[in-house]
């Protein structure tokens, strides 16, 4: 991604702040002092509440929390087969190892079942299971922290209330010493994390704060676009820089966005609410269930409030002003290099077979559904990532735009092809220098599908 200088410094020296604070915290305390820092009791179980414990209209509000939250998408098993919503046992592959998500059905053995409200209160606001251990931030409590106490309420009458699967998920494979919780967690949390509640910022007005809330907290869309450093902890100096999330490139949301046509609140609302926009494009692998499976649940006025908050932090604004002649260019990149069959230009010749018949449109204007690839970002990125990972993957009917797709091109294209495709459409469709190492690329990424994907066409 592309960052400023200054900003690249201002982070190191942040960073090197909180680590010398830490340290010299550290050499005052001592080994004791920081064990005692960083032991958390045991909370009591109790025994499961009944569903019946819990107001109807909490359980209701909890589910939205849980939608915003994603929290089936970590707590639901996809490798090999898939598991019962909730029962956790979903494989995340980190830099460290593996690490499976927790049952949190009230299965009172294997899940949360025997948790108290407050031992759910400090998970979420702290880290911290209710036995004491400390939580990997593969569970994002760095920005569940934020999430308010109303909230935490309701989240846990919706999950209380839900049925109990009795279900132990697989055991971490993460290292010996990393896997010294409460050394490695605790130091973790000292250096990267600071707990507490949203606070409503008075210089914004209330659909700004309630999308800063939801965003920055329950929703943690920062989790995916905001790089992380070597101990993968967010790097807040460059918050929505932009970061790769299984081999997918998560774009900046702020302004080192890309993308020709700057995302206005009503380009990102109807993204975030439909999985795509009319002007960039569709939502596809890590993102698609965002908006198919959680946020269309929410109210709109919430998606609203989200898309809000980021057209500020991209200043779409001052910058938008740019759209029209965007919109121009891009149509008349794509019309100049209409070709056909006979020209000498085998790149081209190559994606007029391949791609051309559905992303070509005659209209003077980008047509949804038919995603106009000069304005789009797989195109634009400093990598080709994500046009790779499309070719690839191919985009299902469930994915993107509801009930369009596009067919998996895993087995039709070679490497070689896709390389040459990825070249040809950055040279023709947009004035960026080219990609380098395409072919190389393109078989890093097809080595990240596991399986061919199920609708590989040939
Ligand atoms: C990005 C993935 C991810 C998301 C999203 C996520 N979790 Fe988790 N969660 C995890 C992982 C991984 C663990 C296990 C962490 C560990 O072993 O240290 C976990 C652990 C937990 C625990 C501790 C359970 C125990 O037995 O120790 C609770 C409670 C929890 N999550 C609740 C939630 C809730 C509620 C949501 C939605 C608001 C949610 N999680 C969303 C990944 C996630
Ligand atoms: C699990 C990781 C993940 C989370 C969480 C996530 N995103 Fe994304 N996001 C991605 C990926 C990957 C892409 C690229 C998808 C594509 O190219 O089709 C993306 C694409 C986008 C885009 C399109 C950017 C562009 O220039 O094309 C926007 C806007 C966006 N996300 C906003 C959000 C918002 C707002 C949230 C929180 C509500 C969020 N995302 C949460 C992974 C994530
Ligand atoms: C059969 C029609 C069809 C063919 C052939 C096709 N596409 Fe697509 N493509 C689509 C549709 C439809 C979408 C939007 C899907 C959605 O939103 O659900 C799409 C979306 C895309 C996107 C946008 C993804 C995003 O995240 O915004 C890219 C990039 C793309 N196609 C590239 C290609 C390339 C490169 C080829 C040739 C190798 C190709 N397509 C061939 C129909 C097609």
């Amino acid at each position: 991604m592309s960052i400023a200088p200054s900003q690249k410094n201002s982070g190191k020296f942040a960073l090197a702040k909180r680590i010398a604070a830490a340290v010299v915290g550290l050499g005052v305390v001592g080994g004791a002092g920081f064990l005692a820092y960083a032991w958390y009791p045991s909370i009591a179980p109790i025994s499961r509440p009944a569903a019946s414990f819990f107001s109807p209209e909490a359980v209701k509000r909890g589910e939205l929390v849980a939608a915003a939250g994603y929290c089936a998408e970590c707590h639901t098993r996809t490798d090999g087969h898939k598991g019962p919503e909730m029962a956790g046992d979903f494989q995340m592959e980190t830099p460290f190892g593996n690490i499976y998500s927790s049952n949190i059905t009230p299965d009172p053995e294997t899940g949360i079942g025997n948790w108290s409200e407050a031992a759910f209160k400090r998970a979420m606001n702290l880290g911290i299971a209710r036995d004491g251990t400390q939580l990997y931030p593969a569970f994002p409590f760095d920005h569940f922290t934020k999430v308010s106490d109303q909230d935490v309420s309701d989240l846990y009458a919706y999950l209380m209330s839900r049925p109990a699967v009795h279900l132990q998920p697989r055991d971490n494979t993460v290292p010996f010493p990393v896997n010294i919780r409460i050394i490695g967690q605790a130091a973790w949390k000292l250096l990267f994390f600071s707990p507490g509640r949203y606070k409503n910022d008075p210089n914004h007005d209330a659909q700004w704060n309630r999308g800063a809330y939801l965003a920055e907290g329950d929703a943690h869309c920062g989790a995916c676009h905001t790089p992380r450093n070597a101990m993968g902890a967010e790097k807040l100096s460059h918050a929505y820089d932009g970061n790769v999330i299984d081999g997918w490139i998560a774009p900046p949301l702020n302004d080192h966005n890309p993308t020709p046509v700057v995302w206005t609140e009503d380009e990102l609302f109807q993204y975030l609410r439909f999985g795509v926009a009319p002007l960039h494009g569709s939502a596809a692998g890590p993102m698609s269930p965002i908006p198919h499976s959680f946020l269309s649940k929410l109210p709109e006025s919430d998606v609203r409030a989200i898309a809000h908050y980021y057209a500020d932090v991209d200043h779409a604004e001052q910058r938008q002003g740019q759209n029209t002649a965007a919109i121009a260019t891009a149509m008349e990149r794509s019309k100049k290099n209409l070709v056909g069959p006979q020209t000498d230009d085998a790149d081209a010749r190559l994606y007029q077979a391949a791609c051309a018949a559905c992303h070509y449109n005659s209209a003077p204007g980008p047509v949804l559904g038919r995603p106009e690839l000069a304005l789009n970002n797989a195109l634009w990125l400093d990598e080709p990532n994500n046009l790779f990972m499309v070719m690839l993957h191919g985009i299902g009917a469930k994915e993107g735009q509801d009930q369009i797709a596009m067919p998996s091109f895993y087995a039709g294209l070679t490497d070689a092809d896709m390389a040459r495709i990825a070249a040809y459409l950055r040279r023709t469709r947009t004035n960026l220098p080219p990609w380098t190492d395409l072919e190389k690329k393109a078989a890093q990424m097809r080595a990240t599908l596991k399986t061919p994907p199920i609708n590989a066409s040939h």
